[in-house]
């Protein structure tokens, strides 16, 4: 991989794997980051790495598919890493067309880049979300049927499946990505954990759907960086890989250990922050347990989670502190 196009690299996850690939010494390519910068966007995400002489920013719309191809031609693009996206599922109960924009139309004008310019390798982040909710027991693997369940996983499957058909149609060469919740500094603060950090740090209530039984398997970002850094160097075209983080927990053990975490980084007590606990009306079609078998991208391709809970949850919450304190 020479130079890559990365869309919606100001946010969480794409910023992540922006630091990640710069600081690798076996990569001597440039990055330029297509962002649109909505309300998830945050440029500092990037802090330090804005004069890089290998990185590029573009604030642009992933729907304006010739200004990208015009990008990925000047450019010298070999490869697009396709983050941007409206992400949080919440707000696609609320309305799903900004996701159907973002996240098909906008997957469907980048391929309609690639159709143009089949030298390029594109792949795709998508999210376990596709697979729809598991029972108590059982894991998501690339042979699970699709049965996504709310309009934010429905677009992320319909993104999906344009990718494979283009890849079919037009001989394009791509890979596919699934990963499991991912955690770490840089979140926008709408998803659970910056919530749960930033309201016990303000002493809010910390707001938890239904009984808090909802179980999701936790990846920390920097490691979902080195799973799509390694598909993007080693993987096999037309392949989809499952990425998880081998550590299902319920939202109430989470939330347990963010508070345990916390009282040791601020030297409270765990209690004060306990007492913040406020159950609330479940999420409509809340999916009940999500899990991944990893087993594939770690027999092919020799991949591995490395951080653990403790020590991922220890750096976010140290982060979210930092942050909330340059706030005040
Ligand atoms: N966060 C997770 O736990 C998770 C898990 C699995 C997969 N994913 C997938 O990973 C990707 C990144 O997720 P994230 O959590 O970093 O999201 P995010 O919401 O933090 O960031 C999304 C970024 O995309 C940009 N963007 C949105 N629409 C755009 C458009 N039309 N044109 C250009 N830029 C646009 C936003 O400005 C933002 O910077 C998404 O595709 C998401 O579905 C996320």
């Amino acid at each position: 991989m020479n130079n890559l196009l990365v869309t919606g690299g100001a946010g969480f996850i794409g910023s992540a794997f922006i630091r990640f690939v710069l600081r690798l010494s076996s990569f001597a390519g440039k990055i330029v980051n297509v962002d649109k910068l909505t309300y998830a966007a945050n440029e500092n995400n990037l802090n330090g790495f804005q004069n890089h002489p290998r990185y590029r920013f573009i604030q642009a719309d992933i729907n304006q598919t010739e200004f990208i191809e015009r990008i990925c031609l000047e450019q010298e693009i070999d490869a697009i890493v396709h983050f941007a996206a409206e992400t949080h599922v919440d707000r696609s109960i609320v309305s799903a067309a900004p996701f159907v924009e973002a996240n098909v139309l906008g997957t469907m004008s980048l391929l309609e880049v690639v159709r143009k310019c089949p030298y390029i390798h594109f792949h795709h982040i998508s999210t376990d979300e596709v697979y729809g909710s598991l029972g108590e027991s059982g894991y998501f693997t690339e042979h699970s049927n699709y049965r996504p369940n709310s309009p934010y996983s429905a677009t992320k499957a319909a993104s999906d499946h344009l990718v494979r058909a283009y890849a079919h149609t037009y001989n394009l060469s791509t890979t596919i990505s699934h990963c499991s919740n991912n955690y770490g500094p840089g979140q926008f603060p709408e998803k659970f954990i910056p919530v749960m950090i930033l309201n016990c740090l303000a002493q809010k209530p910390l707001p938890i759907y239904g009984r808090g039984v909802n179980v999701r398997d936790w990846l920390y970002v920097e490691d979902h960086a080195r799973a799509i850094w390694t598909i993007l160097t080693q993987g096999k075209k037309g392949q989809t890989y499952d990425i998880g983080g081998d550590t299902e927990l319920s939202n109430v053990e989470l939330l347990q250990q963010i508070i345990e975490t916390l009282a040791v980084h601020t030297g409270g007590s765990a209690q004060q922050y306990q007492k913040l606990i406020h159950f609330v009306a479940d999420r409509p079609g809340h999916d009940f347990r999500y899990a991944i078998d990893s087993s594939k991208i770690k027999k092919e391709l020799g991949w591995t989670p490395i951080w653990t809970l403790d020590r991922g949850l220890k750096k976010t919450v140290q982060w979210y502190a930092q942050a909330e304190s340059r706030m005040i």
